[in-house]
């Protein structure tokens, strides 16, 4: 199992979504208590989607994020590089246009969304500057980037509550309820590791990324990035 800051490699991550495809679903609302589904709410509204508008739901696993987006005539993308998940997501979601790709190469020319977004993905990308970078390339100018995360709590005692919660209950929830539970202590790690709000605004700035702005779920749970191309 990668650790989150040593030693992630592109194919222990692939591999660790392989592993825990099967019941991902179900694991997530487990694990955050059904938040989840009012997150993916807030990206939907973030997006704003047209009927019709090209979206690409990076790192899309199973499609559970990449739903809504159908739902209202949108034409989706949901594009993965773990076969496992995206195997798991065509049997459950058969009308979507499951996509194998890797975020820091994209198999999209210049220019072919009119938004992006990544759930609870960018984190796992091995060079995230690189998949923001290909994010930029593949939306057309004017075109926005909405990043789903977890990212830092506000409130110092509630930070250190939320802390205690990954680093102690969240692998011992995960062996009883996931098929794959050395994957939820890797996820604790690299929401440790992974940037503050401010840290994230600044990569998404440094790839060419304008009018950064976002916004705090849960207290800070969770942050949605917004920015424009
Ligand atoms: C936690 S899941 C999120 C799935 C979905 N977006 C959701 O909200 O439920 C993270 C996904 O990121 C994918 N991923 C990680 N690195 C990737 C990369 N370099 N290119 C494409 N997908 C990647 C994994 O395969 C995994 O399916």
């Amino acid at each position: 199992m990668p650790r989150a800051e040593l030693d992630k490699q592109p194919a222990d991550v692939q591999r660790m979504f392989d592993a825990v495809a099967r019941r991902y679903d179900l694991t997530n609302d487990v694990l955050s208590l059904g938040q989840d589904r009012r997150w993916r709410r807030e990206v939907f509204d973030a997006v704003a989607p047209q009927r019709g508008d090209r979206v690409l739901d990076l790192a899309a696993g199973t499609g559970t994020s990449s739903t809504p987006f159908e739902e209202v005539g949108a034409l989706v993308v949901p594009c993965d590089f773990s076969l496992g998940m995206l195997r798991v997501g065509k049997q459950a979601r058969p009308t979507l246009p499951f996509t194998a790709g890797d975020a820091t190469r994209l198999p999209f020319a210049d220019d072919s969304f009119d938004a992006v977004t990544i759930s609870f993905g960018l984190r796992n990308v091995v060079d995230p500057a690189a998949g923001l970078a290909e994010m930029r390339r593949v939306t057309r100018p004017g075109g926005h980037l909405v990043v789903c995360e977890f990212s830092h709590p506000t409130f110092p005692p509630f930070r250190t509550v939320y802390l205690e919660y990954l680093m102690k209950a969240l692998p011992t929830i995960a062996r009883a309820v996931s098929s794959a539970p050395d994957a939820y202590v890797y996820l604790a790690e690299s929401i440790r590791a992974w940037p503050d709000q401010q840290g994230l605004a600044d990569q998404l700035a440094a790839a060419g990324w304008r009018d950064v702005e976002w916004r705090n779920l849960s207290g800070g749970i969770v942050a949605l990035h917004r920015a424009t191309a």
